[in-house]
């Protein structure tokens, strides 16, 4: 699907987004293992979620959908799922086969995960191999780097595990397999990662702590809760940089979580001289949201690295586009990781935008991005990957002439409605 981009006028609108997509996996998962029934409000209804809600079917749960973003699912407590007939399709979400994986090696039998060409070559070892430790077994392609992968787990013993990778999907999948490993399973990082998964574990009423960047995690059974799933910032991103890199506009995305280990890119933003306020603040589940309002100003180049960056892991590729309309250098470090996204978005990001005239060099670890404020539209590919494509389309609101996003399709992934919701930035009040 073609996705079809003209500028933005300045425009004052209201809008939201749909649920969060790392709170409505663990929701699922979390759900499908704890004892009773777990509703989920303002579940998201993307592609990567239904792959969850797919596998946790296939393990022997039952999962209802009371309305398109109510989900309820039926949990059979920890030693109650059972063994897949066929393999585990998790499609293109990292999420899922990575968390899902810990859930797995706590079982007594054989599951078979797989998923799209960009699962099938993103990195493995570093939960394969962590959870054979614990005491899974784990094959999976060259020798459990790849996917397709295979697990037959139980019998766990808990592990000290110090990563090398601040990734909350490394973390999660060991913190799941330490609910049935025996003894206090502990996960260092290297920098804090998002912390969906304590917050929602704690609710449920497991025993885990967090002390600085270590987690621990006692083995026991988990409660049933009623889940109120924020928006996604992630998703909120793209309208709050068109917020700030459209002169005139004003953009308000309602009820977007705030949970603190997600929001650098509201960080970064202000420091660029982005005009930000939060109001209507809430709490569920351990987890804040609240209404985010950005208003545009020439925006400036700044430096991003270090410990900041797993807290704006998915909103680099539009703090790229925010960069190329700033005035001045920005540079972006210690961003290695995004070579194995869902595409390599740093190079995806660099060649795309580099079609819109803008100046972006691809280093070791990043981007090097020199502002500017005069683009021309440009036609642009998505990669097959949503961040991409959604990314090509903000940078349409601020070029001259039309711009089309190629393989837009990909978009369903973590946002469903978003052509819809751009469109509706155009309509007059
Ligand atoms: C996610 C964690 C991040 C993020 C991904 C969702 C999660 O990945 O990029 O989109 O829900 O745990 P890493 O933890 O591997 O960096």
């Amino acid at each position: 699907m073609d996705l079809e981009v003209k500028p933005l006028p300045p425009v004052i609108k209201n809008i939201s987004v749909p649920g969060d997509k790392s709170i409505s996996h663990r929701a699922v998962m979390l759900g499908a293992i704890a004892n009773g029934t777990t509703t989920i409000d303002n579940f998201l209804p993307g592609q990567d979620c239904w792959s969850t809600v797919r596998c946790i079917r296939q393990l022997g749960v039952e999962v209802k959908e009371l309305a398109p973003t109510r989900l309820q699912i039926l949990g059979r407590g920890l030693g109650g799922l059972s063994e897949p007939e066929d393999c585990l399709d998790v499609g293109n979400s990292g999420t899922t086969i990575r968390l899902i994986s810990g859930i797995l090696a706590g079982q007594d039998f054989l599951s078979v995960l797989t998923g799209d060409a960009s699962i099938r070559h993103r990195p493995m070892a570093r939960i394969a191999e962590p959870l054979r430790r614990m005491g899974a077994q784990v094959w999976g392609r060259e020798n459990g780097r790849f996917a397709p992968l295979a697990i037959r787990g139980g019998h766990l013993q808990a592990i000290d595990y110090l990563t090398p990778v601040a990734s909350a999907q490394i973390k999660s999948s060991l913190l799941l397999a330490g609910l049935f490993a025996q003894g206090v399973t502990s996960v260092t990082e290297p920098a804090l990662s998002r912390d969906h998964s304590e917050k929602m574990l704690a609710a449920f009423g497991a025993n885990i702590q967090t002390q600085d960047l270590t987690t621990f995690i006692q083995p026991g059974p988990l409660t049933a809760q009623p889940i109120i799933v924020p928006g996604d910032i992630s998703s909120a991103a793209f309208f709050l940089v068109a917020g700030a890199i459209v002169p005139g506009a004003t953009l308000t995305v309602r009820k977007v979580g705030l949970n603190p280990t997600r929001t650098g890119i509201l960080d970064i933003l202000e420091e660029m001289g982005a005009n930000i306020t939060i109001s209507h603040q809430t709490r569920s589940s351990g987890e804040t949201m609240g209404d985010i309002t950005v208003t545009g100003d020439r925006l400036k180049g700044v430096g991003i690295g270090g410990g900041i960056i797993p807290r704006l892991i998915d909103e680099i590729p539009v703090l790229a586009v925010a960069a190329a309309m700033a005035e001045g250098t920005t540079i972006i470090r210690d961003a290695a990781e995004l070579k194995v996204k869902e595409s390599n978005r740093l190079q995806a990001i660099a060649t795309e935008l580099r079609r819109f005239g803008a100046n972006i060099a691809e280093t070791e670890d990043g981007l090097r991005i020199q502002g500017s404020s005069a683009f021309k539209g440009a036609v642009c590919e998505s990669y097959h990957d949503h961040r991409i494509a959604m990314a090509c389309a903000l940078m349409g609101l601020v070029a001259q002439g039309q711009t089309i996003v190629r393989g837009a399709e990909c978009i369903d992934i973590s946002f469903p409605g978003f052509q819809d919701t751009l469109r509706s930035l155009y309509i007059e009040a």
